[in-house]
């Protein structure tokens, strides 16, 4: 399908940068444009013995034939994004929105301190005061600063002429639902609205423009920083599970919770999802792991699938079953 939408259905960090570099092998997008808050995401890529941690880059950089953009919706910090420019080697295929707004080292201080780092336990990398100053209508925009002016293009403009020309067009959503600041947990949540849609309004894709949309649910649910969090489990029990990890900006220990199946039916209806993706099968079931067909997964994975199947009525088409970008089990027709 022409344009795939990839968002997240928890509370962020599910592996969606996982799921969008295997598709951006798989499908050979011409396009992986991102949408989503600014550099307050991290996702994880692993290829091989590689391992990126992405803030500002689209996680498709790794397919050499795909332009990676970022959409006027997003707030970028120019350092860091050079930097993942050169050390990924994305340059002559990395460009962004001329209005694409400014992260400056005031933004971040202001995120640093005070009820956004305490209270809310944001990641201090400047996102939600750049976007406050960009609703005050005063922060600066990509195409005032004079070391983009060679990465700046009309993003919806290269979106429509790929769609056009009915090429794969890949939309790579960061955070989660319910980080959404209309429909998270208010006020523990990020700046922007953060499902389907508004990924898409970031990028300038209108409804009926959008093809496939995959919600990305871990097998359990993690959450970084404060906030509500249903059956939010204790920090030996996260251990004894195995179910311990980090935040990929702020190296802050996520909490943890079982699968979610309210949490889950309520993303897939704020995200109108035609497929749904689950990463970390091999976390809870470990003898799953790397594995690459459906029907070498032992009977109680199955059963998890269906499961989800049963109770959500999408198709659980990707699971992950490892890091690796290619770990991974790929049911789609
Ligand atoms: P945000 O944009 O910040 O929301 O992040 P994200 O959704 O891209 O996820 P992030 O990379 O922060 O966290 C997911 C973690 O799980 C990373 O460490 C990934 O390498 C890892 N991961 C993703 N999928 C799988 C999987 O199927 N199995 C295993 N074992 N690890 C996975
Ligand atoms: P902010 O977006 O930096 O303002 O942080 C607000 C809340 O959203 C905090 O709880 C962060 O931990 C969380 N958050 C923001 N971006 C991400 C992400 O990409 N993954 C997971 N949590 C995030
Ligand atoms: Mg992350």
């Amino acid at each position: 399908m022409p344009s795939t939408v990839v968002v997240g259905g928890f509370f962020g960090d599910e592996g969606k940068g996982k799921i969008i570099s295997y598709l951006t092998m798989k499908d050979n997008p011409t396009i992986v444009v991102r949408g989503g808050a600014g550099p307050n995401a991290g996702h994880t890529v692993v290829d091989g013995d590689k391992i990126y941690k992405i803030r500002m880059l689209p996680s498709g950089f790794l397919n050499k034939n795909a332009k990676v953009l970022i959409g006027p919706g997003v707030v970028i910090n120019p350092e860091v994004l050079l930097k993942e420019i050169k050390e990924f080697g994305a340059s002559g295929r990395a460009f962004v929105d001329r209005h694409c707004g400014i992260i400056e080292e005031t933004h971040i201080q202001r995120d640093s301190c005070g009820d956004l780092k305490e209270k809310i336990g944001s990641t201090g990398s400047g996102t939600g005061p750049a976007n406050a100053d960009r609703a005050m209508r005063t922060l600066k925009l990509a195409k005032d600063i004079p070391s983009l002016s060679k990465f700046i293009v009309d993003v919806p403009h290269l979106i429509h002429s790929a769609l056009e020309s009915n090429e794969n067009v890949l939309v790579e959503g960061t955070q989660g639902t319910f980080l959404s600041l209309w429909h998270g947990t208010y006020p523990y949540v990020t700046s922007k609205e953060v499902t389907a849609s508004g990924i898409c309004a970031d990028v300038g894709l209108g409804p009926t423009n959008v093809d496939e949309v995959i919600v990305v649910f871990k097998s359990y649910v993690t959450r970084v920083g404060t906030g509500p969090m249903d059956n939010e489990l204790e920090p030996e029990d996260i251990s004894e599970r195995g179910w311990s990890e980090f935040g990929t900006v702020t190296g802050r220990p996520r909490r943890a919770s079982d699968f979610n199946f309210e949490l889950a039916k309520r993303a897939i209806s704020l995200n109108s999802a035609t497929q749904i993706a689950i990463t970390k099968l091999d976390i809870r079931f470990p003898d799953c792991a790397g594995k690459t067909l459906y029907e070498e997964l032992n009977h109680d994975a199955k059963s998890f699938i269906k499961n989800i199947e049963d109770t959500l009525k999408v198709p659980v088409t990707i699971l992950g079953t490892g890091p690796d970008k290619d770990a991974i089990i790929d049911r789609r027709k």
